[in-house]
């Protein structure tokens, strides 16, 4: 991609992999991913975090692009995922006289890594610690769990940037950052990877309330400038787990239609009323996507077929993913099918009995095909979903 300026003085040095299709071995990025780092130039130079492994030329050549013959001083690195710290030997013996700036727990894993913790040429920060490169001060904070325990940010207050690891990030390597073009990607992001940690990051930005913030340098996805307190406030209601939104996501595993039909009709039915209500086939669509639209909404509907005497393997991978995340403070609508012996309801509403603050509002039972009396649970379940929160 290029570099490109940030500031006057600060400069994004990442690399994009547009195609790229898969992050983390898991996460569909059908717009490939973005991975950031940037340089600060004053009296001294100040390069953050580095790129993936397969990036690392590019990321060199757009350094010398920003700095010519000029050597950087200092590799801070917020983040040891590889993602972000594969290329550090690299940058170390292009650049043997710089000091690698890090958290303490971060040393360790370089070691673990790459097998050199930089004991003779680092610098450990924390809350608290303060690099100054000139007109240019960077103020460290440290963020465990947001998203390894050896995170931290910096804050550089001349200029009023937070370089925020991957909190803030977005899938996909094209996008701007407008607020409602980044938010979908932002809480796919946030949600499949950051989301069990809502307690880290509540912690992390009572720190940061405290800091003036007009840029927003992330390690994936577009700088965020202006109004930056609207990302911010997005990054208060998922991590405290509040809905963002008013309305229902209705989840579906259907075998032969007859369990998605009682979704769709129930679809309609909301929809009908106003109600904003999406509905997500577990069986084909993005499992991360329906994640991520649990915690958007605050009413959900499970609606799955009863398979071997227990629910379709697809809605209990989306039960366990909302489980791993936290999922609570929610308003939850149960549909279950079955030709001779139905427990799929039980078992979902099983498998949420460790979430905290659910609502339950009820279930319906279709046995093989709806009928007017399983018509008349879903009218049921309609009203309580449209009546629930008012
Ligand atoms: Fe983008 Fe947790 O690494």
């Amino acid at each position: 991609m290029g570099a490109f300026k940030v500031t006057d003085s600060v400069f994004c040095v990442g690399a994009k992999d547009p195609d790229r299709r898969l992050f983390e071995g898991q996460y569909s990025v059908p717009e490939g991913m973005a991975y950031n780092s940037y340089v600060i130039v004053d009296e001294k130079v100040a390069v953050t975090d580095t790129v993936d492994a397969e990036l690392g030329e590019e990321w060199m050549e757009n350094i010398v692009s920003v700095l010519g013959e000029r050597a950087p001083d200092y590799l801070v690195i917020h983040h040891m995922e590889p993602d972000h710290s594969a290329n550090i030997r690299r940058f170390t013996a292009a650049y043997p006289n710089c000091t690698v700036v890090a958290g303490a727990r971060a040393f360790p894993m370089m070691a673990q890594f790459y097998g050199d913790d930089h004991a003779s040429g680092r610098l450990e920060v924390g809350d608290g610690s303060r690099l100054v490169l000139g007109r240019h001060v960077l103020n460290f904070i440290s963020a465990p769990m947001v998203h390894w325990p050896e995170v931290v940010l910096s804050y550089e207050e001349s200029e009023r940037i937070l370089f925020s690891a991957d909190a803030f990030g977005r899938f996909g390597a094209s996008g701007g950052a407008a607020l409602e073009e980044w938010t979908d990607e932002a809480r796919r992001y946030y949600i499949g990877i950051v989301g069990k940690y809502g307690a880290q990051v509540q912690a992390l930005l009572k720190k940061a309330s405290a800091l003036d913030i007009d840029i927003i340098c992330p390690l994936h996805g577009p700088v965020l400038c202006g109004d930056t307190e609207r990302y911010i406030g997005l990054y208060d209601t998922w991590s405290s787990y509040a809905p963002e939104t008013r309305g229902v996501l209705i989840a579906c595993a259907s075998i032969y239609g007859n369990t998605a039909k009682a979704a769709a009709i129930l679809e309609e039915k909301l929809k009908k009323a106003g109600c904003e209500t999406t509905l997500v086939d577990l069986t084909c669509e993005d499992m991360a996507q329906a994640v991520a639209l649990a915690f958007k909404y605050d009413r959900l509907v499970l609606a799955s077929v009863t398979y071997n005497g227990d629910i379709f393997p697809c809605m209990r991978t989306y039960l366990d993913a909302l489980g791993e995340r936290g999922y609570k403070k929610r308003s939850v609508g149960l549909i279950e099918n079955g030709s001779w012996a139905p427990v799929a309801a039980k078992k979902m509403r099983a498998e949420l009995e460790s979430c905290a603050e659910i609502e339950w509002l009820g279930s319906v039972t279709v046995r093989s095909a709806l009928s007017d009396a399983s018509q008349k649970e879903l009218d049921a379940l309609a009203d309580a979903l449209l009546g629930c929160g008012k």
